[in-house]
């Protein structure tokens, strides 16, 4: 995609993090930005830190696990728009567990959320994007797409890679038809956002994970994120740059992504299997 004033970004996941930045890089470049998230609080006060001159802001309340809420939000990107012309579908949550004690709610939410969030925001937006001269759709996975065996964190990889599969299918059948549309697949390593208090949205249903090898992970996850993680603004210009040049992989810690296909390989190749690793590894 080469113009982006003038024109419309959605965002998923806007209101925190990575999203958020996302769209305060899309607003800078003069795109009309809206923004969806779960959370109605942090939702309006990114709406409200967003707006600038020359610019408009819209947040819509979305759940992007229900299609319908997905729907709503193209049917609110157009009437308000008229257009739509970037989709990131950026929202994700994580949860888990050691194996047997990660119950089937804990699963469910987190691949509707970061599974099903991400296939709803290309079925519904696809279209519309495909409406214009040039479009372009973000996925955001994350190095656990590459990266099995971190402890705890199964359902999480689950999601991830089922992103990339999804992702990579996308793009391989876009580009062969010869479409407009181009598809990134955003994949990050540690990145200082909330991340690792994404059991704030979880479902009633959800049980909060209370195991000690799981607090230990998390305790890990946000600390290595502190220590190490890069600021969302500089993903966020990583994501634009992709953008306007049409690549697929944006990879933040594109060693530690390689590190973990290397590993994978190698499983494939001699049947050996890696050790576990710890968060971040
Ligand atoms: N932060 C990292 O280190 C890291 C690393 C790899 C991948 N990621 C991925 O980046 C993406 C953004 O996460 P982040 O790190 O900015 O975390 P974050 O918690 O700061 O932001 C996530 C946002 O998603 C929203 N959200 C949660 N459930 C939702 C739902 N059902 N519908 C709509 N919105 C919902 C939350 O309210 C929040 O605003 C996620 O997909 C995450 O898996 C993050």
């Amino acid at each position: 995609m080469r113009t982006f004033t003038g024109r419309t970004a959605v965002v998923t996941g806007g209101a925190s993090g990575i999203g958020y930045a996302m769209a305060d890089r899309f607003a800078d470049e003069g795109m009309n930005v809206v923004v969806a998230d779960i959370e109605q609080q942090a939702l309006d006060t990114a709406v409200a830190s967003l707006a600038r001159p020359g610019v408009e802001v819209l947040g819509v309340r979305t759940d992007v696990s229900d299609l319908d809420s997905v729907q709503a939000l193209a049917d609110a990107t157009i009437e308000r728009f008229g257009r739509v012309d970037l989709v990131c579908n950026n929202a994700g949550v994580e949860t888990g567990g050691t194996f047997l004690n990660i119950p089937e709610s804990a699963w469910r939410w987190v691949m509707d959320v970061n599974f099903f969030g991400v296939l709803h925001g290309c079925q519904v937006f696809l279209p519309l994007l495909e409406q214009q001269e040039e479009g372009h759709i973000v996925n955001t996975a994350s190095v656990a797409a590459f990266n099995s065996g971190t402890p705890t964190m199964t359902p999480y990889c689950a999601s991830k890679f089922a992103v990339l599969g999804l992702s990579e299918c996308l793009d391989i059948e876009l580009r062969g038809r010869g479409s407009t549309v181009g598809v990134s697949l955003l994949a990050p390593g540690p990145v200082k956002t909330r991340m690792t208090e994404a059991e704030r949205n979880r479902p009633r249903a959800v049980p909060k994970a209370a195991e000690p090898e799981r607090l230990a992970v998390i305790e890990n996850l946000a600390r290595l994120s502190e220590e190490v993680g890069l600021d969302p603004a500089d993903v966020a210009d990583q994501v634009l740059g992709s953008v306007r040049e049409n690549a697929f992989f944006v990879l933040t810690h594109p060693d530690s992504a390689v590190a973990g296909l290397e590993r994978r390989l190698e499983w494939v190749r001699t049947g050996t299997a890696p050790a576990a690793r710890t968060a971040g590894t």
